[in-house]
């Protein structure tokens, strides 16, 4: 099977592209520079040259800070780009994978959110992946969506730069001796390797639609960071952030725990609990640290 990943150098894809190749696919992997998603041009061009059987869009523009600033992009990008791949994908016969998000849900159930729930997004960024949503679902009959949340990976996250939150509990912990988190917004911390996993699992069947894509349980941002300390041995004096020690800029919702409803009922879900996919990365940071040595 012939599979586009657009995005290919960033933090999820670079992970999709090993996990479609490891199963033997021809992969295609897209960068920025060869496909512009907000122009339906580019999209078209690309992709009838191409004639991929799967496209995988993990493309976004995702700094949440950002999006707020520039709101016409980030509709272009997160709304209109979903749109394009979705009108190609018609045209060319071609199933379409779309990343999305838990930040379409105001995060007040307090309970897994499932598929069925009503989004109700805080912030651009939110508003404008559920419009991509909304634009594939409508557009598009063999696609699947797919809302994941607090993803890592080997590849650095290209819109935020830098170090991941593992990284950087680590690098403060080494650096400063006591680290402060807050305990008061509750994710589940998913590992790019297991969505990839995943990915191509959902991939090969034809229940079409919209899936939730996550590892099971959920954490606060501050039991995260203990379990990074834990299983790395690292001593540090670990505090509860206080709660407006890190003011945020932009609406999130505290609580955007998903429940893989979907992937359950169809007999998918080939996730594990997040501890078991943090203690998977770590070993293979742990790995690469001693090559390099
Ligand atoms: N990070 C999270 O915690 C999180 C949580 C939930 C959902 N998600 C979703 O997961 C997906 C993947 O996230 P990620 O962390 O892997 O992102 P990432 O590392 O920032 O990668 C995004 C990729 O998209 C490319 N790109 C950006 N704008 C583009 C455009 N207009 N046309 C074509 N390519 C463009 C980037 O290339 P350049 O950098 O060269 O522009 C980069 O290769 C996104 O859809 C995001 O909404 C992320």
């Amino acid at each position: 099977m012939k599979v586009a990943v657009l995005g290919s150098n960033g933090q999820l894809a670079n992970d999709v592209v090993r996990a479609f190749a490891d199963n033997g696919d021809d992969v295609l992997p897209l960068t920025h520079a060869d496909i512009e998603i907000a122009d339906r041009e580019s999209v078209a061009n690309k992709l009838r040259e191409l004639q991929p059987g799967i496209i995988v869009n993990t493309v976004a523009m995702h700094h949440v800070e950002n999006c707020e600033l520039q709101p016409e992009k980030a509709f272009a990008i997160n709304a209109l780009g979903a749109r394009n791949l979705a009108v190609v994908a018609r045209e060319l016969g071609a199933v379409l994978m779309h990343v999305s998000t838990d930040y379409v849900f105001d995060g007040s159930k307090g309970s897994p959110y499932e598929e069925e729930d009503p989004p109700r997004p805080l912030s651009v960024y939110g508003n404008t992946k559920l419009a991509g949503e909304y634009f594939v679902r409508s557009t598009l009959d063999k696609h699947f969506v797919l809302r994941t949340s607090a993803i890592y990976g080997k590849n650095p996250c290209r819109a935020k730069g830098g170090l991941n939150f593992i990284q950087l509990m680590l690098k403060l912990a080494r650096e400063r001796g006591e680290v402060r988190v807050v305990d008061s917004e509750f994710v589940t911390p998913t590992a790019t390797p297991e969505l990839a996993r995943q990915m191509v699992v959902l991939s090969r069947c034809e229940s079409y639609g919209l899936y939730h894509a996550t590892a099971e349980g959920s954490c606060s941002w501050y039991e995260f960071a203990r379990e990074i300390f834990t299983l790395t041995n690292t001593k540090v004096n670990l505090k509860v952030a206080g709660p407006n020690e890190f003011p945020a800029k932009v609406p999130r919702p505290r609580y955007s725990v998903l429940e893989n409803r979907a992937l359950k009922s169809h007999g998918l879900n080939m996730f594990e609990p997040w501890e078991v996919g943090l203690r998977k990365y770590l070993q293979q940071e742990a790995e690469i640290s001693r090559e390099v040595q």
